[in-house]
């Protein structure tokens, strides 16, 4: 553990596993994930000098999975505003380094513009293929596969749906994938 990085303050915005920021807590950074039932990102009052912001809101809404059932923009755009409420009080309060929104390709670009890059998780490594939308103020995590694991059939099926024991599908599918989370890292620490 680095002892230097333990003033350095990660906010983890809808945590959930905590999966994104897991380098971060393993290289000795003070990383508070901010995520239900403990914390609510809508009621959250972030400590002074944050130095990082991750915020992966819930997806629900704005998935092309959800394809023609109605959808409720308005819930899920609360919480990507709550999220943008934090990060701005953060940056007002101090040289915030670097924050970052994601969500999966869909329906929230139609809110916050196109973003300025959209990431396959098999880049890093990653055995499962969520085109995924990534806003903010941050150092692209560098890309390491240039092909998809085309020699592996229904190898992004399989990974979905095997996943951790005892959580459902949808957690699985909603949790940070290792790849990615390191390479993001790599590039913003
Ligand atoms: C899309 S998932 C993010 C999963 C995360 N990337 C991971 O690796 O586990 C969204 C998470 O935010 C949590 N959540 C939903 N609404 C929230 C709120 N208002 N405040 C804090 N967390 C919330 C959900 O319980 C869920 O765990």
């Amino acid at each position: 553990m680095n002892k230097q990085n333990h003033n350095k303050i990660i906010l983890d915005l809808f945590a959930g596993t905590g999966a994104w920021s897991r380098d971060y807590m393993k290289a000795g950074y003070d990383v508070h994930l901010v995520t239900l039932p403990d914390f609510n990102v809508r009621t959250y009052e972030p400590p002074p000098n944050v130095y990082g912001i991750l915020a992966a809101p819930e997806c629900r809404e704005f998935s092309l999975a959800k394809g023609s059932r109605p959808r409720d923009f308005a819930a899920g755009l609360e919480l990507v505003e709550a999220a943008e409420r934090i990060i701005r009080r953060c940056r007002l309060a101090g040289p915030l380094q670097f924050w970052c929104m994601e969500n999966p390709v869909g329906f929230l670009r139609q809110f916050l513009g196109k973003p300025p890059l959209t990431v396959h998780y098999w880049w890093y490594g990653d055995c499962i293929d969520k085109p995924t939308d990534l806003w903010g103020y941050f150092n692209f995590p560098k890309r390491i596969y240039k092909d998809p694991p085309a020699l592996l059939p229904n190898w992004n099926k399989i990974k979905a749906l095997k996943g951790v024991q005892n959580q459902s599908r949808a957690t699985v599918r909603a949790t940070t994938p290792p790849g990615f989370a390191q390479a993001f890292f790599k590039a913003n620490t």
